[in-house]
């Protein structure tokens, strides 16, 4: 028997007040028809077509070949949007289940007890529901005297009494496929929103005698639907507390898990630690036994074991094993920090390789550069690679050492077991076992405080201190 899914994310999503389609907005990382399909690949379908409106190319763009497609011209409502999967799925038997775009939190496992639950009742519908706090929204699930469903009705065309039923259609259902192209058929739109419903169906069903089932599941909140940005929120919410419960499960100790912001899919290692107020994001993975400090943000980047982070920003960078960085430093893209450098404070790095054991440990940059191992970086130095038009690069190999308030201007290589004098500006290579020295030579002149005006304040000052 055939399994086949339909994601509806066809919906501009009017109540976004956005330029970007509404399944396209993310929690915690992720589009949430992103979210939707990843846990329907769990499930093993046979199809997943997803319905997606006119010019959705960015939905397209995002989800790939991971789903077939089928377009939904004009938005006449969710049962008109199921109706464009026909041309797809219309000739199969077996099951079909429909779940919306716009619903990220649905685990794949309640799709898996749904579809038992299907299969148990022989239903030819039936439908996922929750109980909601506050069902203000939501499509409300009508039971009849002895409590079988009888009809969905949504909230604009409730009556009153209707409208304090507090059992909710969730937007997910299973059906026998064929008996769900029929009875879309017969759906109408004459509602207080003109449009044509998928819940009718449901109504159409239970008066052809179908068999229509009901499955309530306990936790609401995976059930969210999020139409606005304060649905986003709480759905972000949600999410995050379960990523970072998964995280801590996993062995992480994160220190503050409300105030921690971890994307979907990033990977952490067990014992390292997380303090508050972390951003975590992308495709970003982080060994075992690393520290992250507070207020940290790491973007796209890979960080090795017993790493320590301290309150800097990371992106697209590398960080291997033992190396340490911060406080307020940045990485930037293209950075390599090697085994057991450390990266002090108010330093930054790009497009740069610093090999192992080299020590850079406060404001400097390093820009364009490859820099070998045991290498020192004295305070203040400055990689000059750009001439207003082109960058350049610089070389410096291993065990050598620049000084302090040096500016290293490339092109230019600076030999292993070489030495630049503080404050040099470096313009000229440095060979092996070289100084380079490049600064005003120093001169004393004796006697010449007293012809200064600091002498006459000096002189009053150390009559007033005595
Ligand atoms: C829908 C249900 C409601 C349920 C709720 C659960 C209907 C009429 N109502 O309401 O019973 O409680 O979901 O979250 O189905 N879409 C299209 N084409 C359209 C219209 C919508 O593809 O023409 C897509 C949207 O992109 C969205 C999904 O269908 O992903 C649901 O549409 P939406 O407008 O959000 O329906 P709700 O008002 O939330
Ligand atoms: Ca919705």
């Amino acid at each position: 028997m055939e399994k086949n899914t339909i994601i509806l994310a066809a919906g501009q999503g009017t109540r976004m007040k956005s330029k970007l389609y509404k399944v396209l907005h993310q929690v915690c990382g992720k589009a949430m028809v992103d979210h939707m399909l990843t846990q329907v690949e769990k499930t093993n379908m046979d199809h997943v077509v997803t319905i997606i409106g006119h010019g959705a190319e960015k939905v397209r763009e995002l989800l790939g070949d991971r789903t077939e497609y089928a377009v939904q011209e004009q938005q006449l409502g969710t049962g008109h949007a199921v109706l464009q999967a026909e041309k797809i799925l219309g000739d199969k038997d077996g099951m079909t289940m429909i779940v919306s775009g716009d619903t990220p939190l649905f685990t794949a496992k309640t799709f898996e007890n749904l579809f038992e639950y299907h299969r148990q009742k022989g239903a030819a519908a039936t439908i996922l529901t929750a109980r909601a706090e506050n069902p203000f929204s939501y499509g409300r699930i009508v039971r009849n005297e002895i409590g079988v469903v009888s009809k969905i009705v949504e909230q604009k065309d409730a009556t009153t009494e209707e409208a304090e039923i507090n059992e909710i259609n969730t937007g997910v259902y299973c059906f026998d496929n064929q008996k769900l192209f029929g009875a879309l058929h017969q759906v109408k739109n004459d509602n207080a929103q003109g449009e044509y419903y998928l819940p009718d169906v449901i109504g159409i069903m239970k008066e052809a005698g179908e068999i229509v089932a009901a499955y309530e599941m306990d936790d609401f909140s995976e059930s969210m639907g999020v139409n606005d940005r304060l649905a986003l929120s709480k759905a972000t919410k949600v999410m995050q507390r379960r990523i970072n419960e998964e995280h801590m499960v996993n062995g992480v100790t994160i220190i503050d898990p409300e105030n921690t912001y971890i994307d979907y899919g990033v990977e952490i290692g067990a014992d390292t630690i997380i303090e508050p107020g972390v951003q975590i994001q992308g495709n970003t993975k982080i060994g075992s036994d690393s520290v992250i400090g507070a207020h940290s943000k790491i973007v796209d980047s890979t960080i090795g074991d017993r790493v320590t982070v301290t309150s800097s920003q990371i992106e697209s960078a590398v960080m291997h094993n033992d190396s340490n960085v911060g406080p307020h430093s940045h990485l930037r893209p293209k950075a390599e920090i090697g085994e057991f450098v450390h990266v002090g404070n108010y330093c930054e790095v790009k497009n740069a390789k610093l090999g192992a054991r080299t020590k850079m440990g406060h404001l400097s940059y390093v820009g364009d550069a490859d820099l070998g191992t045991d290498i020192n970086i004295g305070c203040g130095v400055v990689f000059v690679n750009y001439d207003g038009v082109n960058k350049h690069h610089a070389t410096v190999g291993d065990y050598s050492f620049i000084g302090s308030n040096s500016n290293i201007v490339a092109p230019v290589n600076i030999a292993d077991h070489s030495y630049v004098a503080a404050g040099s500006t470096i313009t000229n290579d440095v060979n092996q076992f070289e100084m380079g020295i490049a600064r005003g030579r120093q001169v004393n002149k004796e006697g010449y405080f007293k012809k200064l005006p600091v002498y006459d304040a000096a002189l009053k000052a150390e009559q007033e201190n005595k």
